[in-house]
């Protein structure tokens, strides 16, 4: 899609809520070079102002940042000051709260937050700007799944979880703002080195077997299918092992996941339960 498209279509303002760092800062980037003006939300302060002055000084584009927790039950009346006078045609939501590990090694609260970050934040930004790109009769909203989601993720269960949440409510509000003109995709990446994952990945094992994707290729392959489909997962050996994973059904594809996280992460060791 030319740039002109693209701003007739998603601008003049794009939103991407966890964008400071890894594959949100490559959304950040990748929306400032097609020409929106970026507001970009994230908790962590360094790597936002860093992000905001590196994207100002190489992009002719607006660029207004926040800090702010994506998890905090209030991250509308917080933002609602600073977007009520702009017209936001797209929405990224990248953020989330990332573990691997048994059930219970973390606290309750935890998890609550993870549920909180990964699920509220993107209903709730889903919900109030697609409302309003929906009377607008255009725009765009990505969310962030994962392939973790596509079955039950031994040893990093709750948060794919969360990530299914996220596949299935992009691929829904696909269908249905479609009439609207306003596209919404689900991103299902494989692995990506990003700010969360260059030491979880940093295993001898993963880094020989394991197909790990740019943040920048993530995003560009992503954005190029936005208003085409659903749902994408970037990366042909990523689409193929899903399809695989899919053919041998749901029990396999549950023990596969189990064991190859135990070998990636664990050393073949199972954590203990409690
Ligand atoms: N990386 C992968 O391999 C992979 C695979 C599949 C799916 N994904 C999905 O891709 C998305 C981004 O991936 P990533 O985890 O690798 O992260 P990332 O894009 O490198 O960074 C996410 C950004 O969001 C910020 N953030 C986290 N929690 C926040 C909160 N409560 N409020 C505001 N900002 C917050 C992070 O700050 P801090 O870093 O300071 O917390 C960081 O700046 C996630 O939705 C993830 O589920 C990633």
């Amino acid at each position: 899609m030319n740039k002109k498209t693209f701003l007739q279509k998603y601008g003049p303002w794009g939103i991407i809520a966890g964008g400071a760092l890894g594959i949100g800062r490559a959304y950040s980037e990748y929306l400032a070079k097609a020409g929106l003006n970026i507001f970009v939300l994230d908790h962590n302060e360094l790597g936002l102002a860093q992000t905001v002055e590196e994207l100002s000084k190489a992009y002719q584009v607006q660029v207004k940042s926040l800090v702010l927790d994506l998890g905090a039950e209030n991250i509308l009346e917080q933002l609602t000051p600073y977007t009520q006078d702009l017209e936001i045609g797209l929405v990224v939501y990248n953020a989330a709260v990332t573990d691997i590990g048994g059930f219970y090694q973390n606290n309750l609260e935890y998890e609550l937050k993870k549920l909180a970050v990964n699920c509220r934040g993107p209903l709730v930004l889903a919900y109030h700007f697609g409302k309003k790109m929906v009377q607008r009769r255009r725009g765009g909203i990505v969310l962030m799944g994962s392939g973790s989601a596509m079955a039950g993720a031994p040893f990093y269960t709750h948060y794919a979880a969360t990530k299914a949440y996220d596949v299935v409510l992009g691929e829904g509000l696909w269908y249905e703002f479609k009439p609207a003109n306003v596209d919404v995709l689900s991103v299902i990446p494989g692995m990506v080195w990003s700010s969360t994952t260059q030491e979880v990945f940093n295993t001898e094992r993963v880094k020989k077997w394991g197909y790990i994707m740019k943040a920048e290729d993530v995003v560009r392959q992503a954005m190029a299918q936005l208003g085409k489909r659903p749902s994408y997962a970037p990366g042909f050996i990523n689409r193929v092992g899903f399809f695989v994973l899919r053919l041998l059904g749901r029990t396999a594809t549950i023990k596969f996941i189990g064991k190859n996280a135990l070998f990636n992460f664990f050393e073949g060791k199972r954590p203990d339960i409690l």
